[in-house]
Order: C-alpha cells, then sequence, then structure tokens
C-alpha cells in the first residue's frame, strides 16, 4: 500500500480534488489516501495554515495530491505560503508541468511541451526589504540546484524520449545569475546525447506560440517558469488542462498548476482535467506505470468523445467530466 496524504484545500481545490479521488477509487488501487488540511479554510478552522499535524501526516506519506489554497487578499507580513514552504523545505527543486493539447478545437497551438521549473529559489526567496522608498528584493541563483535542476530535466527528456532540453534564461541581462544557469546547463548536458538548446525568456514567451511543434522540454527559473507555464496552459485550452508535480529526491507533491478559482467556486463547473492529469503524474512516481497509462488514456479518449466542461466550450459539470473518465478507465 502506498501512502498519499491528500490536500484539498480552498475553492475549487475541494472540487477537483474529491471528482479525481472518486477516479482514482474506481481503479481499486493499492493506495491508502490520507485526509490533511491547509489553507485558508484551514486558518479560520484551527488558526494555522498548515497546522504541525498535516506536516506529519505529509512526512509519513509516499506523496501528497494536493487542490489549490487561497492567499491573504491582502499583504500580511505574518503570512507565510503554505505551498511555498512545503515546495522549500521539503526541497522539492523541480515542478514539472507537462502541457499538452487534448483536442484540436479546445486551445489554440499544437503545444506538447514539459516545462521544468526550478521551485526553491530564484524570485521566490521571500527576501524582500524596503530601503529609502524602494523595496529591494533578494534573488538567488546557486550553482548545485542549477545543477540537479538540469540533470533532472535531462534524466526526465531521456526516460520520455524527448531527444532535447532547451535552458530558457535571460543571461543576456542578469549576466552572471543566469549566467550561472545557462554554464551549468550546457555543462551538465555534456554526454547526455540529447541536443542542449537555449532560448531567451522573452523569445521563449513568442516562441511557444510561433513555433510550438520545435518546443519539447524546457528548463528554467523559477519566475520564468511560473509566468511560461501559464501561457502554455492558456495555449492547449486554459489552466483547467495543466497538471503539476513538485519533486524532491525521495518525496513529491503533485497539484494541478491553477489556483483556488474563487470567481467559480462552489458552482461544480471546474474543469477536473488539470488534477486528473495530475494524478497519473503521481501514479507514475508511485511506480505505477501501467495504472497511469490507463487513467491518461480515459482522459485522453474522454475528451476526444466530446465530453467537455464549460471552460472549453462543452456542458458537463466537475462530477459529470470526472464521471466521464471513470466510464472509459
Ligand atoms: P486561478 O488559477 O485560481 O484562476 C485563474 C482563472 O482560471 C480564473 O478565471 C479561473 O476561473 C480559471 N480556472 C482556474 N482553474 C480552473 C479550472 N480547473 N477549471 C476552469 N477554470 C479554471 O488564479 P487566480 O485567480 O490568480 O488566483 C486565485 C487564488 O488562488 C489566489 O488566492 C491565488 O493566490 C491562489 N493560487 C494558488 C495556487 C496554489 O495553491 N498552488 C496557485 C495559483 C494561485
Ligand atoms: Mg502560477
Amino acid at each position: 500500500m502506498k501512502k498519499v496524504a491528500v490536500i484539498v484545500g480552498d475553492g475549487i481545490g475541494p472540487e477537483v480534488v474529491s471528482a479525481t479521488v472518486r477516479v482514482l477509487e474506481a481503479m481499486e488501487l493499492p493506495l491508502e489516501l490520507i485526509p490533511a488540511e491547509m489553507g485558508q479554510d484551514c486558518f479560520r478552522r484551527t488558526g494555522s495554515y498548515l497546522p504541525d499535524v498535516t506536516l506529519d501526516t505529509l512526512k509519513g506519506s509516499d506523496c501528497c495530491l494536493f487542490g489549490a489554497i487561497t492567499s491573504p487578499p491582502s499583504y500580511d507580513p505574518t503570512y507565510r505560503s503554505p505551498i511555498l514552504f512545503l515546495r522549500k523545505n521539503f526541497d522539492l527543486y523541480a515542478n514539472v508541468r507537462p502541457v499538452r493539447r487534448l483536442r484540436k478545437d479546445v486551445g489554440l497551438v499544437d503545444l506538447n511541451l514539459t516545462i521544468v521549473r526550478e521551485n526553491t529559489e530564484g524570485m521566490y526567496t521571500g527576501k524582500e526589504r524596503e530601503e529609502g522608498d524602494a523595496v529591494i528584493l533578494e534573488r538567488k541563483v546557486s550553482e548545485h540546484v542549477c545543477r540537479r535542476l538540469v540533470k533532472y530535466a535531462a534524466d526526465l527528456a531521456k526516460r520520455e524520449g524527448l531527444g532535447e532540453v532547451t535552458c530558457v534564461h535571460k543571461s543576456n541581462a542578469l549576466r552572471r545569475s543566469d549566467g550561472l544557469f545557462r554554464k551549468v546547463f550546457f555543462e551538465e548536458m555534456e554526454g547526455t546525447g540529447l541536443q542542449a538548446k537555449e532560448l531567451l525568456v522573452d523569445a521563449a514567451a513568442a516562441a511557444m506560440i510561433t513555433k510550438p511543434r520545435e518546443q519539447a522540454c524546457w528548463v528554467t527559473l523559477n519566475l520564468y517558469g511560473d509566468i511560461l507555464s501559464d501561457e502554455a496552459a492558456a495555449l492547449v485550452g486554459g489552466l483547467g488542462f495543466a497538471p503539476s508535480g513538485n519533486y524532491g529526491d525521495k518525496w513529491a507533491l503533485f497539484e494541478p498548476t491553477h489556483g483556488s478559482a474563487p470567481d467559480i467556486a462552489g458552482r461544480g463547473i471546474a474543469n477536473p482535467t488539470a488534477t486528473l492529469l495530475t494524478a497519473v503524474m503521481m501514479l507514475r512516481f508511485l511506480k505505477m506505470d501501467t495504472e497511469a497509462r490507463r487513467l491518461e488514456q480515459a482522459v485522453e479518449r474522454a475528451w476526444l468523445d466530446g465530453a467537455m466542461t464549460r471552460d472549453a466550450g462543452g456542458s458537463l459539470s466537475t462530477n459529470e467530466m470526472a464521471s466521464a473518465v471513470a466510464r472509459r478507465l
């Protein structure tokens, strides 16, 4: 039995995660699903955004399936984002975000791109200080972090037969920090048998639209990856299609790329596809490859057969979409 901590979170988190859990239960897998909580609703109930008992559950699990949480609406100096905390403190250094179009009439371009994003430093150090009338942010790019990230991306590209990795950076402007990332990239790619390519981040944002078929696997720093993965998701139909995994050396946390979507929460219309594809990534991590493929094919078939949620021009509710997938397992 593998132990999966399940955190539904806020907004549409509970809707998309429970729909996904129903599909996983229909698959009758050797998984023990252990509920845990964090986020805004959890704070209202317990006074903590990330209670110690949740940390204990996570530490005792093989991985976590997480929905999304809502951030406080205004600046609160005592708030630390639970998800940023987990990524950093569980050393989940590689954020893998594959984006792929499931139907020709959904989304804008034929993209099939895996973005591997640095997840522990870069712009997201959280170290901001005031100096005069300015706010100064500490941005950190370290060599060992770049090295393990590039190794991770190269292994993934080999495993998935992608043939290449593109380093997305801005070393023409950020000469030392992004320059370090770029240098490490070409060093680590040496001898992998993969083609090593590069794109400046602004050009990458354009290339995704103008040359989608030439993009296979990008490795990039934290902020760039965050922004580019939302762009990629939009191009294949929206955030409802974008899964992700946060990987460390031994443990991982899986979550759809989207947030808690308060604008549609509570209406049962969120697209559960991102979370279902997130579960596919989770099953692969748990070495249940056949079952992962089974779920992935059911999702693909459901969409090809015309089972579609509202964000993609269809009419199915979250639960109806999940049922459409479950029927095709
Ligand atoms: P969002 O991703 O929640 O929503 C952006 C837009 O995409 C909205 O119009 C929403 O309705 C739509 N959308 C997102 N997921 C969808 C789905 N599954 N099906 C259909 N439509 C979907 O981003 P937003 O609005 O910027 O943030 C809302 C809250 O979520 C904020 O408090 C933010 O801080 C938080 N957030 C949390 C994340 C996490 O928990 N990892 C990640 C991103 C944002
Ligand atoms: Mg984001």
